[in-house]
């Protein structure tokens, strides 16, 4: 299914609800959005839905195809739903190899199960979607768009509570790359803080957005 983002307003808003429900009601949409509605809760529901609607009207603005964008929102937390063990029990089953980083740190692991989760239930087989899906909580250097539109949606949608996330939400409209600068940095800062890991990937979309 491909959209015709010429029928879309120039600035994604208004205009863009109608698109926005029609893809929530294409077939492939309803069969996922049941299994999500099956599996979690309210709170991480509205998180998936939110990050759908923002990144569709991004993908409007910077003329993304928006089917791959919709289809990349809601499957990015596809298996936030596991517990740790059941991410590792996953990671064991595909014959996943993780680096020594992902290795001590199961929040990151929802990303990397998810891409098989998509492929295997969801037969979703795009590149750019598997990629968005993949990167959207570390990043990583040369994301394609739809990787970039998703990471900066799932950390700026409007159900975020921290002040960064309007600021992002309205930097990304204009400038994207931007706004994947701004993210990196939110995160490499929060990651310094609190004194956690910092994946590479991380690291490398901060590099990857200055030498832009
Ligand atoms: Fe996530
Ligand atoms: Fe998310």
């Amino acid at each position: 299914m491909t959209e015709n983002n010429s029928l879309i307003g120039d600035n994604g808003s208004e205009l863009s609800l109608p698109i926005i429900t029609k893809l929530r009601n294409h077939p492939k949409s309803l069969q996922i959005q049941t299994y999500l509605t099956d599996r979690f809760d309210r709170e991480r529901y509205e998180h998936i839905y939110s990050v759908q609607e923002t990144a569709v009207r991004l993908a409007i603005c910077h003329n993304a195809d928006v089917w791959k964008t919709h289809l990349a929102a809601l499957l990015h937390d596809v298996v936030k739903w596991m517990c740790d063990d059941e991410l590792y029990q996953n990671v064991s089953r595909y014959n996943i190899q993780l680096d020594p980083i992902e290795e001590k740190m199961p929040a990151l692991l929802h990303a990397i199960v998810g891409v098989k989760y998509a492929i295997d239930l969801f037969e979703v087989t795009d590149l750019e979607v598997l990629e968005a899906i993949r990167c959207h909580t570390t990043g990583n250097a040369s994301m394609g768009l739809i990787a970039k539109l998703i990471y900066v949606s799932d950390f700026s949608e409007p159900t975020r509570e921290y002040s960064e996330a309007e600021r992002v939400r309205e930097v990304a409209v204009n400038n994207l790359d931007q706004a994947v600068h701004d993210v990196a940095c939110y995160k490499i800062g929060f990651l310094l803080k609190k004194g956690w890991i910092i994946h590479p990937n991380t690291i490398h979309t901060y590099n990857d957005s200055l030498v832009k």
